[in-house]
């Protein structure tokens, strides 16, 4: 500890927040659903940044700036779709949201309970501090600071569990089906008894369509789906409010795909889960989506139900993303909109609208490489990040291509 470090008077610290649900939030109007329920997960303003090292010192040089200023919400049994091209950011906002990477700013809520890892929390002060210490406090000026970290406890790590694309890489070759399955019920749920966990992981491998011969193969004897169910199994072992599937049929062949979405489908329904479904294949969120959110360089460019994003696209890009499907129609393969240029590095985004150097609807506008989108209400719960309103107004050319 620093020599000079004075200790920092007992009353004040007892009256300092001691948790950051007690600190101001942006959690504030929060939206309700259809049914009157408040959101179970609320993403508010996430940026993640990952830091880029160069030089021969490995000193950081920049960021690559995965997610940048994304909000949304999911509610109970609902599916939200993530949406768009590789590297946009997908995988970094399930990441975020479970705490596997530090956040650079923003807010993710479980409920209304904060559950990033703000890191140092800066509080102002009236008293002036050379340096003071005291528990988890630092004082310096007129400011105390405080180390928050480890807020994604045991409990929230049971309600909100994540499916990976690959089951392979998901299981451990080296241990048997009831030993994976039963492995958050000894850690996340404390559970001691073999007889008890072989138990509820038997009644776990039903609700996925496995049976009781299972319960002692290794990961090898399996076929894709069925390692796809185990993972699935092994997420509903701590009877979750929040499954996080990220790309969870893209390794499969289109059979299992389809049952495998009917077997989610169906655990929603039962279990009223909340699914944030990341994926890149439009036909798998329009089986079985709620609502769409559609990504771009680390930010959403649209956002609305099923119906909205599928008969009434207003982004640029999602009307590129949906011409780009696969058609039988060879009149609507020709009016096909083709994207310019690869994806700008999310390390220097350009300026402006970062879809502009590929935006078939730029001519339209004359300040898409200026000025940053603004959120446009499109009635309902679809928006859309395009111009300031105010200047000319948006052309739908190219929509009859895709409706
Ligand atoms: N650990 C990391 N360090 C540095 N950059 C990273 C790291 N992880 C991801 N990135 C970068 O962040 C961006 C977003 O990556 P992310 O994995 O979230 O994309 P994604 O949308 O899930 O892509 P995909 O559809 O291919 O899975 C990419 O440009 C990627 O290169
Ligand atoms: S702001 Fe301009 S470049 Fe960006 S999507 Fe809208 S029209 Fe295209
Ligand atoms: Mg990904």
């Amino acid at each position: 500890m620093d020599a000079a470090a004075e200790k920092l008077p007992t009353d004040l610290v007892e009256n300092l927040p001691t948790d950051i649900e007690n600190l101001p939030t942006n959690i504030e109007n929060l939206p309700t659903n259809s049914k009157g329920e408040l959101p179970v997960l609320s993403v508010r303003n996430l940026h993640v940044y990952y830091p880029v090292q160069g030089g021969l010192f490995k000193r950081k040089v920049g960021d690559v700036r995965a997610v940048n200023d994304v909000s949304f919400d999911l509610f109970k049994g609902e599916t939200l779709g993530l949406v768009g091209e590789s590297g946009c950011g997908k995988t970094t906002i399930a990441k975020a949201i479970l705490n596997l990477v530090r956040t650079h700013s923003g807010e993710i809520y479980y409920g209304k309970k904060r559950i990033d890892d703000p890191g140092t929390i800066v509080i102002p002060n009236e008293k002036t501090f050379k340096i003071g210490r005291y528990r988890g406090y630092y004082a310096h000026g007129n400011y105390i600071f405080q180390r928050i970290t480890d807020r994604f406890t045991k409990d929230l790590r049971q309600k909100i569990q994540i499916v990976f694309q690959d089951p392979d890489s998901s299981l451990n070759p080296r241990m048997k089906i009831v030993d994976i399955i039963g492995e958050p019920l000894r850690i996340l749920k404390g559970i001691k008894k073999k007889s008890e966990i072989r138990r509820r992981v038997l009644e776990l491998l039903e609700i996925v369509s496995l049976k009781v011969e299972h319960l002692d193969r290794f990961p090898h004897e399996f076929s894709g789906g069925q390692k796809q169910r185990i993972v699935i199994a092994r997420a509903l072992a701590c009877d979750p409010e929040v499954l996080i599937l990220d790309e969870p049929t893209s390794a499969l062949d289109v059979s299992v795909q389809a049952q495998i979405l009917n077997l989610l489908i169906d655990l929603q329904r039962r279990f009223n889960l909340a699914f944030l479904f990341i994926t890149h294949d439009l036909s798998v969120i329009q089986h079985i989506g709620t609502r769409i959110a559609v990504m771009y360089l680390g930010k959403f460019a649209e956002i609305g139900t099923v119906d909205d994003i599928f008969h009434a696209p207003n982004h640029p890009y999602t009307k590129a993303l949906l011409s780009a499907r696969p058609m039988f129609d060879a009149e609507l393969r020709k009016n096909r909109i083709i994207l310019e240029g690869e994806i700008p590095s999310p390390q220097h985004p350009p300026p402006g609208c970062a879809f502009h150097p590929r935006c078939q609807e730029k001519g339209d506008h004359s300040t898409c490489n200026l000025e940053e989108p603004e959120r446009i209400h499109l009635g309902g719960d679809h928006y859309t990040w395009c111009v300031p309103t105010g200047t000319s107004p948006k052309t739908f050319k190219g929509q009859e291509v895709i409706s």
